[in-house]
């Protein structure tokens, strides 16, 4: 028999194609992480590559839970009001950190093979394009060459075989979830992250416990092959329902 969990816990999940994607199963989440929340003080977090705007589009369309805090544009937005107001500006100081975005555009420019994508997308800390899955392979150590021949050790991050983002070297998702947790003092022991993609990867780089829902994309399952481990756990369930899984599996609930 399962032992209920009463600890609290902070549980971390990108949006698309891990959270959504099953109306049903995420209804059947939600209404156990609102009992959670609500009797024994656990936490919500999304971690997802859309803008603000964007994810507003989405909470509403999906009822998604109010978060506690709210991660967007992969890890390089951090909010902490309800309103999601207030971008965390202790953050945007970490990221500033040896990045200079009109140079990086510069360098950027000269590949034919990226496509920016629309200007909601992009922000001080992210520039975003779309790039073929067929010259991703070739393009993408090319870019890189170019852009650490002008000293920019940043990080280039390839998801769902289209869409690049360049982030400061110190901005990712599992950067951001890392500075939250030392934020609000909980422990990676406490702390489940769920993700489908290549911009969750950095995710599944730490202590927390990771867990990969089973309609995962071909970038994030050989990332698993090769890092396998007992702190993350590969999911038979897609979607909402692969993180119930996942969650039962690491006993938070
Ligand atoms: C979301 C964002 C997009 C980003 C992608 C992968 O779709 O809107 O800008 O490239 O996630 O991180
Ligand atoms: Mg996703």
């Amino acid at each position: 028999m399962n032992v209920p969990n009463i600890s609290p816990f902070l549980f971390v999940t990108d949006l698309d194609n891990t959270l959504v994607g099953d109306d049903t199963a995420l209804a059947e989440l939600n209404q156990k992480l609102a009992n959670h929340r609500q009797q024994h003080n656990s936490k919500i977090v999304y971690a997802t590559g859309r803008s603000l705007y964007l994810y507003r589009l989405l909470a509403e369309a999906k009822s998604l839970l109010p978060p506690d805090a709210l991660i967007t544009a992969v890890g390089t937005e951090m909010y902490f009001d309800r309103d999601h107001s207030q971008y965390d500006p202790e953050w945007a100081e970490i990221l500033s950190q040896g990045w200079n975005r009109e140079e990086i555009v510069a360098i950027a420019s000269q590949f034919r093979q990226l496509q920016s994508q629309p200007s909601s997308e992009q922000n001080p800390f992210k520039i975003s394009y779309y790039l073929a899955e067929s010259v991703a392979s070739e393009t993408l150590p090319q870019l890189e060459s170019a852009l650490s021949e002008r000293g920019y050790e940043i990080k280039l991050i390839y998801s769902a075989g289209q869409d690049l983002d360049l982030l400061p070297r110190n901005g990712d998702k599992g950067l951001a979830v890392q500075f939250l947790r030392r934020r609000w003092d909980i422990s990676a022991t406490k702390t489940v992250v769920c993700g489908d993609s290549g911009n969750d990867i950095s995710l599944f780089r730490g202590e927390e416990k990771g867990l990969i829902v089973g309609n995962a994309k071909p970038e994030l399952l050989e990332w698993y092959e090769a890092n396998s481990s007992d702190n993350n756990y590969l999911a038979r369930s897609a979607y909402a329902e692969g993180i119930l899984e996942g969650l039962k599996h690491f006993g938070f609930l």
